[in-house]
């Protein structure tokens, strides 16, 4: 029996196709890389959600316009709550905050799903820094006022692209671990809330989205490129796993990781900003080295948080936050998910085969 259900196939999606063996990613029909180079946050969100809801705004321009009433909608319902939510970490704050919201299955449900991390995770930030949140402003871009909430100041044209390409690039990716999860919880009808909760709790594990903070730990730990390799090795003697790096299905490098990269590469051309990049570049190339010579025969790649947390850390999002940043992008993924699951599924109720004591039988 496969443990972790490896190579079972739990559902069809026309959403995106994940190719393990040859390192392709093709969200709708588009790949990754050209969703990471042109996208934004809106017209990622409109591309995964065409056809899902009958009441769905007709183009990219109107989803937006939607988005942004609907993060002064998700302000509006939680400005009374945001302290008291911002005393767990992010991302407990971030679930909190999405258990707050009406429950649903319609348009503004999945409108309300698609803001709430946009405003949640800047509002959460500011207020553990002893900072009061800022409303949104409804008429900017998603990324566009993230930065704002976040900082104060308008954000540059530059990190309103390399958030959105972040955004894009993270947007979805087959049957992983939340989005599974989305799609069970959306089986039994429970309401896109739920999926959405559900698939945040899956994604809050350093197996899956909760790697990129470590990742930065790691990177600040490390220092310096010479530091590296000994660093890695000592990781590894102590049985740890070098966050960012391996994956269940991409057997050779995830495309993601180089998306993500030239995004901040982009960055950095623009904006002479202090990017750890340098010093990523060098640990990537020691710890492919090391986990060659110390784990023969897995085939350990780079994965997408280990650059994600390069890219969040420039835009300035502390390290705790970085999850519910990989949920405001995973949003829409796992919107369309669940609605594709309620739309043409059901119920998913697998199997388990009993391995426990025999009944006793009475004396
Ligand atoms: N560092 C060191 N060793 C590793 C790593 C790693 N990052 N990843 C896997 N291994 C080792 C395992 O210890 C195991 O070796 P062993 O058989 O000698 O014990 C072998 O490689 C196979 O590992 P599995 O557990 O079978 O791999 P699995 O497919 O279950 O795990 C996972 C994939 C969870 C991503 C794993 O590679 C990992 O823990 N990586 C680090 C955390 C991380 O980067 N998470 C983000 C993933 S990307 C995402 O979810 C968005």
């Amino acid at each position: 029996m496969m443990q972790g259900l490896d190579g079972i196939v739990a559902a069809e999606t026309v959403l995106s196709d994940v190719d393990g063996a040859n390192g392709r990613l093709v969200i709708r029909g588009h790949p990754v890389e050209e969703l990471a180079r042109d996208a934004t946050a809106e017209s990622v969100a409109h591309l995964l959600l065409s056809g899902f809801f009958a009441d769905e705004p007709g183009g990219a321009n109107e989803l937006a316009s939607a988005i942004g009433k609907a993060r002064e909608e998700v302000f509006r319902r939680l400005s009374a709550q945001l302290e008291v939510i911002a005393s767990r970490s992010p991302v407990e704050a971030l679930r909190a905050g999405l258990a707050l919201l009406p429950d649903g299955d319609d348009f503004p449900a999945a409108l309300r799903l698609l803001a709430a991390p946009a405003v949640l995770t800047p509002a959460i930030i500011r207020l553990q820094r002893g900072e009061a949140p800022l409303a949104p402003d409804p008429e900017m871009s998603q990324s566009a006022d993230m930065l704002r909430m976040l900082s104060g100041p308008p954000a540059s044209e530059a990190s309103q692209r390399a958030l959105d390409a972040y955004l894009a690039t993270v947007s979805d990716h087959g049957l992983n671990a939340s989005t599974f999860t989305a799609r069970v919880v959306a089986s039994t009808q429970a309401g896109l809330g739920s999926a959405a909760i559900a698939a945040l709790s899956a994604l809050k594990g350093p197996l899956h989205g909760g790697a990129p903070g470590p990742v930065l730990d790691m990177l600040k730990a490390i220092d310096a490129p010479e530091a590296a390799e000994t660093w890695l090795a000592g990781a590894l003697a102590r049985g740890e796993r070098l966050m960012g790096f391996g994956h269940r299905i991409y057997k050779v490098r995830d495309p993601r990781a180089d998306a993500l990269k030239a995004a901040i590469e982009e960055l950095s051309k623009a904006e002479a900003r202090t990017s750890r990049l340098a010093l990523a570049e060098a640990v990537e190339v020691a710890a492919l080295r090391t986990l060659r010579r110390k784990k023969p025969g897995r085939r350990l790649e780079t994965n997408v948080e280990f650059y994600t947390a390069v890219l969040l850390d420039a835009l300035g999002f502390p390290a705790d936050s970085f999850t519910c940043v990989f949920a405001a992008g995973r949003m829409p993924g796992w919107i369309a998910h669940a609605r594709e699951q309620e739309l043409t599924g059901r119920l998913m109720r697998p199997q388990s085969r009993y391995v426990g004591p025999e009944t006793k039988e009475a004396a």
